[in-house]
């Protein structure tokens, strides 16, 4: 990285959209920030030619002109990271977005005069004795009332050594120095280019799930800690939705929210929806252990591009504390138009659709940041990605979805005749996949639920078997099939309307418990079979099909989210009843 001793000056030549040229700035280097123009709008260097360079700036460059200024600012696009993160919205170059200094800049000092961050007073109790020797990792002590997960201060990647001095119970603000290591200042916040993943120690082997609170997803399609998720689907398919449940009920410890380049009012819904939502295992809100990310639809468009990564860095910066972090991105493809956006403009060769040929290296370096590790100080914690995609036209084979699918471990696609048909939520089962599923799977047995990958199994081909049954019978008609078939026809019936569905926006309904989703499953399973002996006994299918099963299909609403058991009280009655038939 170019050190500026004193502040190189260029000029502008090009302004194209995002696209900004500048001559004269001898020794600028990849990835720098230059400040342009008389508002110093902050830009990053993305290509040098010789004496040229080629910039993408992240504020509208609307009355920029050829001959304006531009200063090399010696550094990277950075995130200050440090308490007052949780809880808070910023945008993509991670300035607060109650008010618009700029927070995020090439060592300069961050503003001082945003109110609500900087100006704050934190305390800090120390979690060291002077004299103490350390290493990276090391927990020098935590920072009270910063969210609702414990915010810990760690010695920095590079440090090491005695602890010397350590401040005392506070006040502090956030570039305030905590303590003194091996000669070094180490500060209440540390600046990290956002860009550059934060190091650790290595991946330890095995997988631990990520709860979602989604059954679909729970039981058919589980997700583990540290892995990448991707959600494709068509305009109006339940992404957001989806994204949104993950935020609220998922079992990570710090969520962060990428909002990237969708509807602002989504995300004013996001925050609204979290601070009314009261966090079961930590007695306080949702907000207190989510940050939220924004670059809506109407802000400049290269910050979407910056937004994902500084998503990413912040939940590296929870991880490393030894928190279970999940980034959610929506959308991946609004992120993707910011490439395409930049490369045309930039003369770029298209590849296809007019997508830079980088785009799926561009995505792997994205989804790679996931992962579940043990940190520099010795503690497993994760980062787990999961991101929408929104293909035009809902058309599955454009580069984004096809490229991502190769990126990722877990694919929940949402399919447009289940939206139509208001199922919900609208995950298919014919097009998602969900590649640690036998390891997770183990998983589960060897932590209370042997039953786990058998239940599973006998969901997935339930479900097949009465698609390709449904096919048929749309041919020769249901009357025609043999009774055991049409029972198979109803068990796909109850298994997608009494356990895939699932109301987002009912208090019983909209998260449920792994024990309760395996209670449903199970119920659906048990009653598939009562049929199938009714049906081997003589009793004719039509009178089984008349049978109420409502009690099937409401114990998902009836139940409240945890009551595995009140589910399964259900189930010898529904079972008796039906045996009655015989
Ligand atoms: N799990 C759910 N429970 C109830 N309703 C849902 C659920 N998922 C989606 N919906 C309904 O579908 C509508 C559209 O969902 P959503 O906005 O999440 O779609 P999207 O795929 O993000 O759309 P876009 O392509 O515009 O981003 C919602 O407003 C809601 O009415
Ligand atoms: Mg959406």
């Amino acid at each position: 990285m170019g050190t500026a001793v004193k502040p190189r000056a260029g000029r502008v030549v090009r302004v194209s959209g995002p696209l900004v040229e500048v001559e004269g700035l001898a020794g600028l280097s990849m990835l720098e920030l230059v400040a342009i123009g008389p508002k110093g709008i902050s830009a990053e260097t993305v290509a040098i030619r010789g004496e040229r360079a080629t910039l993408q700036a992240y504020e509208y460059t609307g009355g920029l002109r050829v001959g304006d200024p531009a200063e090399a600012t010696g550094g990277q696009l950075t995130g200050l990271l440090g308490p007052g993160l949780l809880g808070r919205a910023f945008d993509g170059l991670m300035r607060p977005l109650s008010s618009a200094p700029l927070w995020l800049g090439p060592d300069r000092p961050a503003s001082a005069d945003d109110p609500t961050v900087l100006a704050r007073d934190w305390e800090f109790v120390p979690g060291v004795a002077i004299g103490a020797r350390v290493s990276p990792g090391d927990v020098l002590g935590t920072v009270p009332g910063a969210g609702s997960v414990e915010h810990r201060v760690l010695v920095p990647a590079g440090v090491a050594g005695e602890v010397g001095w350590l401040a005392s119970n506070g006040p502090l603000h956030a570039l305030d120095v905590v303590a003194r290591v091996g000669g070094a200042d180490v500060r209440l916040s540390e600046r990290w280019p956002v860009r550059a993943p934060r190091p650790f120690r290595d991946r330890p082997p095995g997988v631990v799930p990520l709860h979602t609170g989604q059954r679909v997803l729970d039981l058919l399609y589980p997700l583990a800690r540290g892995a990448a998720a991707a959600v494709p689907g068509g305009f109006g398919t339940g992404k957001t939705m989806l994204l949104q449940q993950v935020a609220k009920w998922s079992d990570a410890d710090v969520i962060v929210y990428v909002g990237c380049g969708e509807r602002g009012n989504e995300m004013a819904d996001v925050l609204d929806g979290l601070a009314k939502l009261v966090d079961e295992r930590t007695g306080g809100r949702l907000i207190d252990r989510t940050v939220i990310i924004a670059n809506a639809s109407n802000m400049p468009m290269m910050a979407r591009e910056a937004s994902i990564y500084t998503g990413i860095c912040i939940a590296e910066f929870y991880r490393d504390m030894g928190h279970d972090a999940v980034v959610i991105a929506d959308s991946t493809s609004r992120w993707a138009e910011a490439l395409r956006e930049f490369a045309n403009r930039n003369g770029d060769l298209p590849a296809e659709e007019g997508y830079p040929a980088s785009l799926a290296s561009e995505l792997a370096a994205f989804y790679e940041r996931a992962g579940r590790v043990t940190t520099l100080g010795g503690r497993t914690a994760s980062v787990t990605v999961i991101g929408a995609v929104s293909p035009p036209g809902g058309d599955m084979t454009e580069p984004v979805t096809t490229d991502t699918q190769r990126f990722v471990r877990a694919l929940w696609l949402l399919d447009r005749d289940l939206a139509y048909a208001r199922h919900y939520p609208a995950v298919s089962w014919t097009g998602s996949f969900a590649r640690d599923e036998e390891s997770l799977g183990l998983w589960h047995s060897a932590n209370g639920d042997p039953g786990w990958a058998g239940r599973r199994a006998r969901a997935a081909a339930l479900l097949a078997e009465a698609d390709r049954l449904a096919d048929l019978a749309e041919i020769i008609g249901t009357n025609s099939l043999p009774g055991h078939e049409r029972m198979v026809l109803l068990g796909g019936r109850l298994l997608r309307d009494g356990v895939l569905m699932q109301n987002a926006l009912s208090a019983n309904d909209g998260f449920c418990s792994a024990a309760k989703g395996a209670a449903l499953l199970d119920l659906v399973l048990d009653v598939v079979d009562a049929c199938q002996r009714l049906v081997e006994r003589g009793v004719p299918a039509t009178v089984i099909e008349r049978a109420d099963f409502g009690p099937v299909l409401r114990a998902r609403e009836e139940a409240g989210p945890g009551d595995a058991a009140g589910v399964s009280s259900r189930r010898a009655e529904i079972i008796h009843r039906l045996e009655e038939l015989g």
